[in-house]
Parts: structure tokens; C-alpha cells; sequence
């Protein structure tokens, strides 16, 4: 078993970092060698066993370090620093002052160089945590909102250059707030200069990716038999090229190449484009599609053992060149699939679909059983590990719940007619439908779907408005508000889409776009208008301003208040159905949260308070209001409070 770094190897990295900066640098040698004593072992040993310990593998291996080590020697000098800083706080992602947001650069602030110039916006959200979406070189016109790249280490130029990149996030490191960028891994373009060689019959880029010839359509066949295609509405997840006269795996669009990861050459090309980023400043790396990066005949080619050791490979070897970075995993499946990628030598973030796919059934259905079952089982993580707590993002959204967890609440009942029937509530075709989503890659040969639309639209402040339905208009601003209570509170990373802060509607223009008109996503990536949105929030009584102001009130307490740090939480059964409960802290230092889910107001009785010794004078902090918990209190429809016990401070 490997555990320390050979003699040689570190005599060999030694020589070299001398070479590179000589004596007298501030880099201290020595700082680089304990990284890599410390990382070494996992590694080495996830390396080894994707690629076998071959001399060929050893010897990729020791070129891999030196990469690692040139890096560091590059790493500038603020960037060290705060490896320091991170080194001594390692979880500084699961703070209760840590509240994210997600964004495109172009449509929320036009390019690098102005979204520097939105930095006082994202101050006065409370934002410390920004995804942008990414921003690298990719094709005119379609490129999957830019997962399609063309090159790692270029900026699209229509964004700015590198140097705007290094720029933004010395702003941000200035304001607090940490950058968080995709390392798309799991395809690139068919513009990048490997897939044009490829395509070209190049005998090493060939090899980069899955690539098959005319007469392997056997093999092809097989892949596809039990490969996953999530995309489907785009063809299967391998397509014939016909300029090449070949098949390529393409798992999304079929301009987007599916990388070989089982070459060797395409982890070590990886790595140096993460490597490079992250020496520009980028403080999360959010794993892009990442567990489809493994293709093995029989299987659906998801989260196969060799996806995990690649990530605990590449999470070993950032951490000796930078190790103030995070990894986010991009794994948009159930607890049980999500929960594979996190934790120490892994990622330190996950997406949590299945909070997002609980809320919005529970206010579909107005009950909370589901939703409080699976805060109350999901919510211990690997140390150090946290949820990103999520509702709208750039994507669509998918029922991500286990089956198992509903049968096991919902004996005898399908969880897939449960999918079907919110597929079709949340796409307005059921007539008690608040929601105006729209489905995304739905099969109708059974059901299967996912729905796209911002959050307003898809809890009802779309419906209501055009109906200039007043009571109804209220509803959805409660439902958000409600939402956004709880992704604030119930433990973990916050994250909004930029825009669901001032409750922005669809905007069904993408269909007059002849690159986006066939991937309904675009319906929610709204371009920011910032003088509309001005006008919008002045009247304290619209909804911009109500749902804006709510957030910005939750976000302030959020960050006073630290039992709201980490993931544990106290699910309660009050025995309303409606109701999803849970307290948050220990002892005289407790948060109990309360939300309706329901349309109709739910009383419930003190003696649900006293059974938690919460039957106490109490504050409501959303509210900044005094009360009793030894009486019933009634919580109206769609109400959220953060009641905390006083005399705590
Ligand atoms: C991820 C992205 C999504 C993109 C896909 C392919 O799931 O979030 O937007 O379409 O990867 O890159």
C-alpha cells in the first residue's frame, strides 16, 4: 500500500522547484513537501487504481507532480495566503454567513470587467459565494449556455480576457465572496483543438475520446443498450457523425464530446486546465456532469467506482498545488447517488435535489411528510461535507427523492405515478395547478420529464398575475418566501439563481432564438434588466420588493445567528400533516423553524412546544416579534417562522 512519497521522487520535485525559483524565494520548499506527504497516499493510490501501476503509469504519474508543483510555484502570492487561511479552517463553506448565488455573466451583468462593477449588488444580498456560469471559449451560437467548451484556458471574448477573470476575483477576495466555476470534465466542445484532431483521425487525440468506427457498430449497440442518455430528446447518448463517418459519445448535445477518461493523457490534460484555473483566483470547482465520466460496457455508465477515484485523484493532487480550493459535485440524482461524492479527499459541496424536489411536492400536495422525512434522514454528511441547499437554478429540476425513501413512507404506493402526477401539475396541465413551468426532455412514451421555469412562475405568481388574481398573487409570494425560509435555515450552502431574489417571471422570447428555441431551459436565464428591476422594487407593496425585502431579512438574520451553521437539524412531528418543523442548535441555543405548506392556515397546540421546552417566551426573528409558546399559535397559509428561545443570546 503507498503511503509516503518515494525518497527519490521528492529528491527529483525538490531539484526541480530549486531549478524553477532558485534559493532565495519566498516559496519555502518545504511548505510544498508536506502537501505533498500529506496528499500523497490518496493520490497515488486513486491514480493507481483507475490506471493500473504500470511503468508507463509511473512514470505519467511523476509527470503529473511536477505539473502539480509548477503550478504551485505559480500560485500568486495572495493565493497562498489563503491557503493558509483555509488550511486552518477547512469547513468554512458549512458558516452560517456563507450564502451563495448563481448567475450568468452576460445576462446579469453583460461581461467580467461589469460584473465587478455589480459587487455592491451582491453585498447588499449577502451574497459570499458566486457560481457563475462558465465563460469560457465555446462555439457561436448553440453551446449549451456554455458547457460546450472550446478551450479551458481562453475567456469567450465577447466576456473578457483572463485578466478580467484575475481582476474579478481579487474584487471578490477583497468583499469576501469566493468564486465558484465549473471544471466542465465530462465533454468538450467539438471546436476544442483535441475533438477538431480527433475528428481529423489524429493518432494521439483520437484517443481522447470515445470514438467509434464504422464497423464497431456493434460495440455501439451495446454501449447504448444500458448507457444513460440525458439528454434524449437530442438522439441517444453515442451519434453517428456523418462528416466523419463515425459514432461519437456525445451524452448531452452532439457537439459537446465525451471525454475518455480511461486515457491517462486526458487526466493529466484536465488537471493542468484545473490547475490553471484555479490559479486564477477560482475558490470552488464545481464538477460538471460528473458522474457520467466513466463509460463501462453493461452499465448506465453513471457513478461507476472509477468516477470517484478520479475525483478523489484530482481532490488529492489540487490539494498539494492550491489547497484553499473546494470541490462542488454536480450529481443531480438521489440522496443515496449524491451523498457517493462527498466527503474528506472528495468534494466538500453537493447539490441537494432532493430538498428542491421535496418542497415543491409538498406545496403541490400541501403536505409536508415527505419533506420532513428526508430533512430528517439526509441531513447527516461525511465531516466536513455540506448540502447546497437549492431550489432554481440554471437547470431544469428532476424528481431526485430515493424510491426506497417514499415507499417506505407511502407503502404500496408508485413513486413513478407521483413523478408523473408533479410533472403535470408543475407544467400547468392539472386544473389546481398554481404552476406555469415547462417540461424539459419529457418522454411521452412514459411520462419521464423534468420542468424549467424561475421560481415565481412555478409557485404561481405567473398564473395569478395574468389572472390579476390579488389573494392569489399574495399565495405565490408567501410560497417563495416560505422556500427561501427554509433554504436559509435548514442547514448548509444557500444558493439562489440571481433574479429569484425579486420573484422574475418567465420570459418565453428564448423561443424566437434559433440557438436556444429547442431546450426550454432558457425560460428561466433571464437577461437582468436593472432599471426595470429598480422600478419593480420601489413599491414596498410589489411582489419584487415584498419577496427582496423577505430575503434580505432572512439573509441578515441568517448570518447572526451561528446555531444555523452545519447540516444537523431536529425534524418535529407536530402531527399536522402541513406543517415541516425542525430545530436547529442545542440546549438554551435552539432555532425552531416552522413552515405551512398548505393553503389553508394550521393551528398548532403548546403541547407540541412543550415536549421540545419551547413552551417559553420566544422571539420570532423574521418578524423581530415577541411571543408565547406555552399557547397555540396558528401559522397561516404558506407561513414560515425562525422562533428562537429568549434569553438565548
Ligand atoms: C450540467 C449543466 C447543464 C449542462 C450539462 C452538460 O448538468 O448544469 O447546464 O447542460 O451539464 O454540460
Amino acid at each position: 500500500m503507498v503511503t509516503q512519497p518515494p525518497a527519490e521522487l521528492v529528491q527529483q520535485l525538490q531539484d526541480y522547484f530549486i531549478s524553477k525559483v532558485g534559493l532565495g524565494s519566498k516559496l519555502q520548499w518545504p511548505t510544498f513537501e508536506n502537501r505533498l506527504t500529506q496528499h500523497y497516499a490518496a493520490a497515488a493510490r486513486a491514480f493507481y487504481n483507475v490506471y493500473g501501476f504500470g511503468e508507463q503509469t509511473q512514470l505519467q504519474f511523476k509527470s503529473i507532480l511536477q505539473t502539480v508543483l509548477s503550478a504551485w510555484i505559480q500560485r500568486a502570492d495572495d493565493l497562498h495566503k489563503l491557503d493558509e487561511k483555509r488550511e486552518a479552517q477547512h469547513d468554512w463553506f458549512n458558516s452560517h454567513q456563507m450564502v451563495g448565488a448563481s448567475c450568468y455573466i452576460d445576462l446579469f451583468a453583460g461581461s467580467l470587467q461589469n460584473l465587478r462593477e455589480r459587487i455592491p449588488y451582491l453585498v447588499e444580498l449577502g451574497i459570499t459565494y458566486l457560481y457563475v456560469l462558465p465563460f469560457f471559449k465555446s462555439p457561436e451560437g448553440e453551446n449549451d449556455g456554455g458547457f460546450a467548451v472550446s478551450s479551458y484556458k481562453e475567456v469567450d471574448p465577447r466576456l473578457g480576457t483572463m485578466e478580467d477573470l484575475d481582476a474579478l476575483t481579487r474584487d471578490f477576495r477583497e468583499y469576501g465572496i469566493s468564486l465558484v466555476v465549473d471544471f466542465v470534465l465530462n465533454h468538450t466542445s467539438n471546436e476544442h483543438e483535441w475533438a477538431i484532431a480527433a475528428a481529423d483521425n489524429h493518432p494521439v487525440y483520437r484517443h481522447y475520446y470515445h470514438i467509434f468506427d464504422h464497423d464497431q457498430i456493434d460495440l455501439v449497440e451495446q454501449y447504448k443498450q444500458t448507457a444513460s442518455n440525458p439528454f434524449p430528446d437530442q438522439g441517444d447518448a453515442i451519434n453517428f457523425n456523418p462528416q466523419m463517418n463515425k459514432w461519437v459519445w456525445s451524452a448531452f448535445y452532439r457537439y459537446q464530446w465525451d471525454l475518455n477518461y480511461s486515457n491517462p493523457a486526458v487526466f493529466e490534460a484536465m488537471l493542468d486546465n484545473a490547475l490553471f484555473l484555479v490559479n486564477r483566483g477560482v475558490e470552488v470547482l464545481r464538477l460538471d456532469a460528473v458522474p457520467l465520466i466513466w463509460k463501462k460496457l453493461g452499465t448506465a455508465c453513471v457513478s461507476e467506482p472509477e468516477s470517484y477515484r478520479i475525483v478523489e485523484a484530482y481532490r488529492a493532487l489540487i490539494a498539494m498545488a492550491a489547497p484553499a480550493v473546494g470541490f462542488k459535485s454536480e450529481a443531480i440524482m438521489d440522496p443515496p447517488s449524491v451523498m457517493g461524492f462527498l466527503g474528506k479527499g472528495k468534494c466538500d459541496i453537493a447539490y441537494r435535489p432532493v430538498l428542491a424536489s421535496n418542497l415543491f411536492e409538498a406545496l403541490a400536495t400541501g403536505n409536508a411528510q415527505f419533506l420532513s422525512y428526508c430533512a430528517q434522514k439526509w441531513q447527516i454528511l461525511p465531516e466536513g461535507s455540506t448540502w447546497l441547499n437549492y431550489v432554481n437554478h440554471h437547470d431544469d429540476f428532476s424528481w431526485c427523492f430515493s424510491n426506497y425513501d417514499f415507499t417506505t413512507l407511502h407503502f404500496g404506493q408508485d413513486p413513478e405515478e407521483l413523478r408523473r402526477r408533479l410533472n403535470r401539475f408543475y407544467t400547468g396541465q392539472d386544473g389546481n395547478s398554481f404552476a406555469r413551468g415547462l417540461p424539459f426532455q419529457y418522454e411521452e412514451r412514459n411520462g419521464y420529464g423534468r420542468i424549467a421555469g424561475t421560481l415565481a412562475s412555478l409557485l404561481g405568481l405567473e398564473k395569478a398575475a395574468i389572472e390579476g388574481n390579488r389573494l392569489g398573487m399574495l399565495m405565490a409570494i408567501r410560497r417563495i418566501n416560505l422556500v427561501h425560509g427554509v433554504l436559509l435555515s435548514i442547514g448548509g450552502l444557500p444558493m439562489i439563481f440571481l433574479g429569484q431574489e425579486l420573484g422574475v417571471l418567465n420570459n418565453y422570447r428564448y423561443l424566437e432564438n434559433e440557438a436556444q428555441k429547442s431546450d426550454s431551459r432558457w425560460v428561466h436565464r433571464l437577461k437582468k434588466d436593472w432599471g426595470f428591476d429598480q422600478k419593480r422594487i420601489e413599491k414596498p407593496s410589489s411582489p419584487g420588493a415584498m419577496i427582496l425585502n423577505f430575503f434580505k431579512q432572512a439573509v441578515t438574520i441568517r448570518k447572526t445567528q451561528h446555531v444555523l451553521a452545519g447540516t444537523r437539524l431536529s425534524v418535529l412531528n407536530t402531527g399536522c400533516p402541513s406543517i415541516f418543523a425542525f430545530v436547529r442548535g442545542k440546549g438554551k441555543e435552539r432555532i425552531l423553524v416552522i413552515a405551512n405548506l398548505s393553503h389553508f392556515a394550521e393551528v398548532i397546540s403548546s403541547s407540541v412546544f412543550s415536549a421540545i421546552g419551547f413552551n417559553q417566551s420566544v422571539t420570532e426573528l423574521l418578524n423581530n416579534q415577541c411571543l408565547s409558546l406555552a399557547d397555540d399559535i396558528e401559522i397561516p397559509a404558506y407561513g414560515i417562522g425562525w422562533y428562537k428561545l429568549n434569553g438565548a443570546d
